[in-house]
């Protein structure tokens, strides 16, 4: 180690900007152009493939940018699918909010039932009907595709990119780490700030020294590494990741020992606990850290993921219009087998729900202050190269024609 950590860089900077206009982008008719050019063509998780862990599993997941609501079904032929959560009799919506198992969907209203996996199976009083064809009357789909604890799907009628083009090298990168978890914590709450905005305050680790210094101010940084450089920073095709290092100085606490001494340890857990074999896939702290504390991952564009050990966060940040954005977060840790197990994930529960908490609180401060129209442009860090990617993503999709 340096006496200041130093961050490795990877991946093509050149396209970059650190001067980014922001005011452009809380403009109604900006927006719209995310909308349609961002979020129509591009391939977007909107769940955790534990939503629907089993054969016949559905979740019901609203999609606000695109203002619909989704089912998403595991068919018998455990193939992962999704609709449009209307009733092709009259547009009810099919599926009240929720997750569960179901083989068919019957409408409340009059009651139509379509299978999971989209075909139409029963018209009430279908004497009545004097032209109808069940086989154009199936579901309306939308193109699903799961890729390790995620359920993507892509708006475009003909999608542009396969899945495996749109994540590229990272594709491969992460097989099996996120299996054999479970959720042990979910967060929903609507923010007014824009959605960029509220995505930016999770892919950068400058305001971890300031924003966290109350609920977690030795975690990272140390002696060695005083301004929190992130260890290794990588941008991909559209999406980026960074390795966050944790302090290698730092005392576990007497309610951590308690905590993990009974179950695994999770978050903050020190000193280094990287299998020194290396079994983690390539793309899990990448540099293969020796402080290895967790990695951030943006998906652009909406959705970024804490990768620890033992444990992940998923957090969507769905635009509701250009002031307003819809979070939703969920923890995701190994499952619990004994006692100690769910006491660990209580304490990391609690520890990591006040750090959510705090990053939530400087987005409507932004929001607000942004919206007085004073200032244009934001300054953006080497350390922040993630955010610097996230916009040059996002014009390269919007200004295809
Ligand atoms: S709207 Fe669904 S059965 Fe009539
Ligand atoms: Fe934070």
């Amino acid at each position: 180690m340096n006496a200041t950590t130093k961050t490795q860089f990877v991946g093509d900077a050149s396209r970059l900007k650190s001067r980014v206009n922001i005011l452009k982008r809380l403009r109604p008719e900006f927006y719209e152009k995310e909308v349609e050019k961002i979020f129509r063509r591009g391939w977007l998780p909107v769940a955790s493939l534990t939503d629907v862990p089993e054969t016949n599993s559905y979740a019901v997941v609203d999609v606000p940018t695109l203002k619909t609501s989704l089912i998403l079904t595991r068919g018998e032929d455990d193939k992962i699918r999704a609709f449009h959560n209307i009733c092709r009799h009259r547009g009810n919506r099919l599926v009240p909010p929720g997750k569960g198992c179901k083989r068919a969907f019957s409408c409340g209203f009059h009651g139509w039932a379509f299978a999971n996996d989209g075909r139409l199976i029963s018209v009430t009083d279908r004497t009545q009907f004097d032209d109808l064809d069940e086989g154009e009357l199936g579901l309306l789909k939308v193109h699903a595709e799961a890729w390790e604890d995620f359920v993507f799907v892509n708006f475009d009628p003909a999608p542009r990119e396969s899945l495996r083009e749109w994540l590229g090298k990272m594709y491969d990168e992460y097989t099996g780490y996120f299996s054999d978890r479970e959720k042990i914590a979910s967060y929903r709450i609507q923010v007014e700030s824009n959605w960029n905005v509220t995505i930016n305050s999770f892919s950068e680790g400058y305001h971890s020294l300031y924003v966290h210094r109350k609920t977690v101010p030795d975690y990272q940084g140390g002696k060695d590494n005083p301004q929190r450089h992130r260890a290794y920073l990588e941008l991909m095709k559209r999406n980026a990741r960074y390795t966050a290092q944790g302090n290698p100085n730092r005392k576990e606490t007497p309610v951590e020992a308690i905590a993990y001494g009974h179950g695994r340890k999770m978050y903050p857990a020190f000193p280094r606990y990287m299998p020194s074999d290396n079994t983690v896939p390539p793309g899990v702290n990448a540099s293969r850290n020796e402080n290895w504390s967790f990695d951030v991952l943006e998906m652009f564009p909406h959705v970024i993921v804490l990768i620890g050990a033992h444990w992940h966060a998923n957090m969507w940040f769905w635009p509701v219009d250009a002031g307003r954005t819809d979070i939703r977060v969920d923890f995701l840790a190994y499952k619990a087998e004994t006692v100690g197990d769910h006491f660990a994930h209580a304490y990391f529960r609690a520890r990591l729900r006040e750090v959510f908490r705090e990053d939530i609180g400087t987005m409507e401060a932004i929001g607000a202050m942004l919206r007085s129209g004073a200032m244009s442009d934001i300054m953006l860090s080497r350390q922040e190269l993630l955010i610097q990617q996230h916009y040059a993503a996002a014009d390269e999709m919007i200004q295809q024609p």
